[in-house]
């Protein structure tokens, strides 16, 4: 069957039962990784302190005391990592890159030994074939700026966008694509608001501060980013989940409403028609006093694409309050304890597609944990690898059912620092020993290569 919106690629491969992949020719393959899970180098090079430096080493808060001050050590074996993903076949290397590394006080003077690590990763990317796609923020803030308010701070939007600014100059269109930030929600909500992400803070309504300041970080950065006339593209990367009534009943079904405003409208309608969610009247009262005139012009403006992060879903149902719950998983679970449901990922994109426009679409993370070990120098994966087909195949259908959904990265390349979780979940298709720094492509990522290698190359 071939469709018509990408009539140039028609490959077969068992996923499933359906034995038909089909994606266009330029659709881009990839795997993700984030700055603090993977760099370590954490006192190197003149990088400042992040707020992840100073959570992690807050008892209790993260599981066994792990922080990433070594992680998988990429700072000095990026070369090595980038030879992997050669060798897997990808397209384009979804990293972030480390505010605190440029500016270690969170503004000032860029620190140029900083930069240069990213300058030369991106060149050993683009020597090798595979395209730089750079995230300016995901989670970790220069604690300097934390300490004056952080993200509930108006001034902290102003100095991301000098960075992302700086950003953009320095490194153009050498990065791909540039996401301006990293699922804002997390930021705002697991940090401000019930405090279980780095800075640590929880208050419910002014986690809705931060989350318009991270809001308007990005407008701005969007702003700055057009000023230069880039030829690469710009976005943001929300982390969306389908949430479905547990029932029929109205309760459910407004229940079900309640917790999508919460957990993806409140970030989609802002960024795509211009103003928040007009049926959650505590959420209003809440942001009001943070607005200023001119926000939603800069946070709504243009984006090239919109990424999305995908794990999970979730079924609610009425509190009976006129709140609501959300049911434990209904079906086999990851590490994580993340329901797997494929078909949520189809859902969520055809919805999203249907009531925010034809913008284009990127997965910029999927992917699971799983206690992975090593036996005789391998690592088995195969529930990692049957979670990647299945999702896999709904980005087969979303492209048939004319979604214009451009790329897919798996989360993770690497097996890493899974913040609260510490080194204790696994989700790299590359498994590694934290002891030795050793790197073994798991089965999941052997079967990922021999999947990227069965796909026709335009
Ligand atoms: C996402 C984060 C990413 C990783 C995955 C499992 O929310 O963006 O860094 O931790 O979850």
């Amino acid at each position: 069957m071939q469709c018509i919106c990408c009539p140039t690629r028609l490959e077969k491969y068992g996923v499933e039962g359906d034995d038909t992949v089909n994606f266009p020719k330029d659709f881009k393959w990839g795997t993700a990784t984030a700055s603090y899970q993977i760099e370590g180098a954490a006192h190197e090079d003149g990088r400042g302190e992040s707020i992840w430096d100073r959570f992690s080493r807050t008892p209790g808060k993260v599981l066994n005391g792990h922080t990433g001050d070594v992680a998988c050590n990429h700072y000095h074996l990026y070369k090595e990592d980038v030879a992997i993903m050669k060798e897997l076949g990808v397209d384009s290397y979804r990293f972030s890159i480390a505010w605190p590394r440029i500016y270690p006080n969170g503004t000032g003077q860029i620190n140029r030994k900083g930069l240069d690590f990213y300058k030369r990763l991106v060149e050993e990317l683009l020597e090798k074939g595979i395209e730089p796609a750079a995230t300016l923020y995901h989670w970790d803030l220069p604690q300097a700026l934390e300490d004056k308010g952080g993200w509930l701070k108006r001034d902290t939007a102003r100095y991301f966008q000098d960075y992302a600014a700086a950003m953009f100059r320095e490194l153009g269109d050498t990065v791909k694509q540039w996401i301006t930030l990293n699922e804002p929600w997390c930021s705002a909500f697991l940090g401000y608001g019930n405090g279980v992400h780095a800075p640590g803070k929880s208050d419910f309504n002014s986690h809705l501060h931060a989350a318009h300041h991270l809001l308007l970080a990005h407008g701005l950065a969007l702003q700055a980013y057009r000023e230069l006339n880039l030829k690469s593209e710009v976005g943001i990367t929300l982390n969306l989940a389908p949430q479905y009534p547990a029932s029929d009943s109205a309760q459910d079904q407004a229940a079900a409403r309640k917790a999508d405003g919460f957990q993806n409208r409140w970030y989609l309608d802002p960024l795509f028609r211009g103003f928040y969610p007009q049926d959650m009247p505590e959420f209003l009262a809440a942001v009001a006093p943070v607005i200023q005139p001119g926000d939603f012009d800069l946070i709504s403006g243009a984006v090239d694409f919109l990424g999305i992060n995908y794990y999970s879903r979730s079924v609610v149902r009425s509190d009976g309050q006129g709140g609501y719950e959300a049911l434990p998983p209904q079906g086999p679970v990851t590490h994580m304890g993340w329901e797997v449901y494929p078909q949520g990922l189809y859902d969520l994109l055809v919805r999203v597609h249907e009531d925010y426009g034809p913008i284009p679409l990127y997965i910029t993370e999927n992917g699971a944990a799983y206690p992975d070990q090593v036996e005789q120098g391998r690592v088995h994966d195969p529930e990692r690898t049957a979670y990647l087909q299945q999702h896999f195949a709904q980005a087969t259908k979303l492209i048939e059912a004319g979604v214009p959904l451009k790329g897919f990265y798996v989360w993770s390349l690497l097996d890493n620092f899974e913040w609260a979780f510490g080194y204790e979940r696994r989700f790299g298709i590359v498994y590694v020993d934290f002891e030795t720094q050793e790197r073994i492509i798991k089965d999941s990522g052997r079967w990922y290569q021999s999947f990227l290698k069965g796909l026709a190359r335009g």
